[in-house]
């Protein structure tokens, strides 16, 4: 009997997600922005134990954006001292989840501490094998394209795709399969612009605390039900897989 070939495996092995709506979870509760990025926080703890338990192997977040400095100052530093406190807090747990952490972005616009917390951090977490966790801190799509091109060039290596692909920040990991904005916007914000060309785009009107297991689950059922064609026709993709 054929397949139903035209339906991709189930569960994404690759997830990215654009956190968004922290600030606007907060205002509705008439607390301060800070308190809607502690909630997130909580919400990205649920979150890597849920892709851990349906089997996705890699799971990259946007967590600060090469544009967030343009934030006021106080949300700014807000977010950097969650970061140092989640960094200390969180590793332990995710030792014990077999979870490998790594930091995606430029690390020199951060301060000296903070780049130490982070390379302490992913070293504690290198022998995690059930699930790669990226979270993009300082990070900006184009910043990547741009990093990549530069070391090509400083090595006096030629710019194709497959060295593009290579030199960029997330190189360790395949592209994500699906990709979910929280929150309500539709637009990728420059996350992952090399990486999505073939991403699945999934929005959520959730704001990001409140993305939950069901939601999670909804957002996995939606990519299911597609078809990814890659170019190609669907009776070629059918064929393909028979
Ligand atoms: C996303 O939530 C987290 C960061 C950008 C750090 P926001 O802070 O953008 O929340 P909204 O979009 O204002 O609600
Ligand atoms: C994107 O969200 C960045 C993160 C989630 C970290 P933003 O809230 O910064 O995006 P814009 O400004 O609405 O496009
Ligand atoms: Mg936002």
């Amino acid at each position: 009997m054929a397949k139903a070939l035209s339906i991709p495996a189930v569960v994404p092995d690759h997830i990215a997600i654009v956190m968004d709506g922290n600030g606007r979870w907060a205002k509705r509760r008439l607390l301060p922005r800070i308190a809607g990025h502690r909630q997130g926080v909580e919400s990205l703890r649920r979150c890597i134990r849920a892709c851990a338990e349906r089997g996705v192997r890699v799971l990259t977040v946007f967590a600060f954006s090469s544009e967030n400095w343009s934030r006021p100052a106080d949300e700014v530093s807000g977010l950097m001292d969650l970061m140092a406190k989640a960094l200390g807090r969180e590793v332990p747990e995710l030792q014990k989840g077999g979870v490998r952490l790594r930091f995606v972005g430029e690390r020199r616009g951060l301060s000296e501490r903070m780049q130490q917390g982070l390379l302490q951090a992913e070293a504690a977490t290198a022998a995690g094998a059930a699930l790669q966790l990226n979270v993009c801190f300082n990070y900006g799509g184009r910043w990547d394209v741009a990093q990549a091109a530069a070391a090509l060039a400083a090595r006096g290596e030629s710019i194709t795709e497959a060295s593009l692909d290579r030199a960029m920040a997330l190189a360790h990991a395949p592209d994500p399969d699906l990709l979910i904005r929280t929150g309500g916007e539709q637009r990728l914000s420059n996350f992952l612009l090399w990486q999505a060309a073939y991403s699945e785009l999934y929005f959520s009107e959730r704001l990001w605390p409140d993305f939950d297991e069901a939601a999670l689950d909804e957002a996995i059922a939606a990519y299911a039900a597609r078809e990814r064609r890659f170019g190609q026709t669907s009776e070629q993709r059918v064929q393909a897989s028979a």
